[in-house]
């Protein structure tokens, strides 16, 4: 198998998204992770950009040994001279030089004519090259550079000295197929047997991996990359989803990377963490969703089988476990996996009482999580005869209307509506409830408490209700704070029918 080499520019071309510029230490702590997740290049900065840039490399190359470390540079020598001084201290050291080669970089951004682009190449990697031995060199903007005059620059290259030949789609205009010719092309006209073949995509109409990865099909044996894919604009490709590609289709890469892929999902979120760059939920490889299921069919046949639905062990990437997102899609096979897991062995009635709870607050609740389902397990184990179950729930509030309350409630088949004012919106739904069901008590105790997180979390209402001579406890919860109330007081007023029918007396 051959080896496919990852050099990682997350530290240059990725500290060059917009936003992202990290310090010294940061790069230094993100540089530790690349080690660990084992590239063999990292691109550590553009020295020449400032004093501090030079530091951040010095200090990268002291502490990391295994991995190659680039610096990159213009074809000026002043550029040269600040790499050589950044990378110094550097076991294995490689100098990254490029220079424009398109018509429209030559006549614009450089305004320098073809002759002078290929001298500029040549002196400079010949300058690097009595310094340093391994030398890259990137024509810039190659895709869209005429093509023989990029068979030139390259030829160019090699002949000064350069080992590697790394050929950027810089605007990210490539589509695969054409990108794929480029190498193929570009293969069959130049030798390159003794240099590596390397690639640089950018992201602009998202074909930056499909491009790198068609490139490798023709045979590059480098690809440059960031971790999440951060880069200019659009980014560049995501190294992740490069590397469980390669791991993935042995038969097409033939080769294989040398990268620790389980280390993938610490170094995303370090990398995202320390630029401020979120990663998309639905990120492949290591966006949060990318081992979450929440569909009920999902979840059925990922129980049943994980591989029913993922292609990639979620371990294989340093994902913990595969997710199931217990939501409005979930299905009752997901509901008693994960009250299992909790601790809860439900009998079949119970948990079918429990999902027709669940489903009820799914469709107000974008997630439910263990809080919510331990308050409807509480609900359902030590519930008392519901003899009156809250249908429906109408309020009207604000401070320049009269607080109204509308209540309909289910007493075995019947629907038993009624109205009133209060105080508030509580004191006016309890006054609906005491005139529906003729059961008057005396409200002692009232506290309202979040239980969940979030903005939708669920409330839990616990009161405490004087009935003649008896008092009664009861709570009820809900994401809605008056919905919650309704039905802790509902409670209150079943114990208090419960109690009298237990005592043999008929209800008030
Ligand atoms: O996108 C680009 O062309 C680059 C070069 C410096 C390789 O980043
Ligand atoms: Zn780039």
């Amino acid at each position: 198998m051959r080896r496919i080499l990852i050099f990682d520019t997350t530290l240059r071309d990725g500290e060059q998204s917009p936003g992202a510029s990290l310090t010294p230490e940061q790069k230094l702590i993100i540089a530790e992770h690349l080690e660990r997740l084992n590239v063999d290049i990292i691109e550590a900065g553009y020295p020449a950009s400032s004093p501090g840039e030079i530091e951040a490399i010095k200090e990268i190359s002291k502490h990391i040994k295994k991995p190659i470390i680039a610096a990159l540079a213009r074809t000026l020598k002043t550029d040269i001279d600040a790499c050589l001084k950044s990378l110094e201290k550097t076991r294995r050291a490689r100098i990254h030089i490029f220079c424009a080669t398109s018509e429209i970089h030559l006549k614009y951004k450089l305004k320098k004519a073809k002759k002078e682009i290929l001298k500029l190449t040549a002196e400079s990697i010949r300058y690097a090259k009595q310094f340093i031995e391994d030398i890259e060199f990137s024509p810039e903007d190659a895709t869209r550079t005429e093509f023989d005059f990029l068979v030139e620059v390259v030829k160019l290259a090699i002949e000064a000295g350069a080992t590697t030949i790394n050929i950027p789609d810089t605007v990210g205009c490539s589509f695969p197929s054409q990108f794929g010719r480029l190498i193929s092309n570009l293969r069959e006209s130049v030798n390159l047997s003794d240099v590596h073949l390397s690639v640089h995509c950018h992201n602009d109409l998202g074909m930056a991996v499909a491009n790198s990865l068609t490139a490798i099909e023709k045979g590059a044996d480098q690809v440059e990359c960031t971790i999440n894919g951060i880069g200019e604009r659009a980014g560049n490709a995501s190294l992740e989803e490069i590397v469980m590609n390669i791991k993935l289709h042995p038969e097409i890469f033939k080769g294989e990377t040398r990268i620790k892929t389980e280390e993938l999902y610490k170094i995303s979120r370090l990398v995202s963490h320390l630029t401020g760059i979120p990663v998309q939920p639905n990120k492949a490889i290591v966006g949060s969703n990318a081992f979450a299921h929440e569909a009920g069919i999902h979840q059925d046949g990922i129980l049943k089988k994980r591989t029913t639905y993922e292609i990639i062990n979620p371990t294989d990437v340093g994902v913990k476990e595969t997710r199931l997102v217990l939501g409005k899609h979930s299905g009752r096979h997901a509901l008693e996996e994960h009250l299992k897991k909790m601790g809860y062995h439900l009998r079949k009635e119970e948990l079918e009482n429990l999902f027709l709870k669940f489903k009820e607050i799914a469709d107000k609740k974008k997630e439910i999580f263990d809080e919510d389902l331990e308050i409807l397990l509480e609900e359902i184990k030590g519930r008392v005869p519901q003899v009156y179950k809250l249908d429906y729930i109408h309020i009207t509030s604000g401070n320049t209307t009269v607080p109204t309350a509308t209540v309909r409630l289910k007493k075995g088949k019947q629907l038993l509506q009624d109205s009133a004012c209060g105080d508030g919106p509580v004191d006016a739904c309890y006054k609906a409830i005491e005139r529906i069901t003729g059961v008057r008590g005396k409200l002692l105790n009232y506290s309202l408490q979040a239980i969940t997180s979030g903005k939708d979390a669920v409330g839990e209402v616990s009161i405490k209700v004087k009935f003649k001579d008896r008092i009664i406890t009861a709570r009820g919860a809900s994401t809605d704070i008056v919905e919650g109330s309704a039905k802790a007081y509902l409670e209150a007023v079943n114990k208090m029918i419960y109690k009298l029918k237990e005592k043999g007396k008929s209800s008030p």
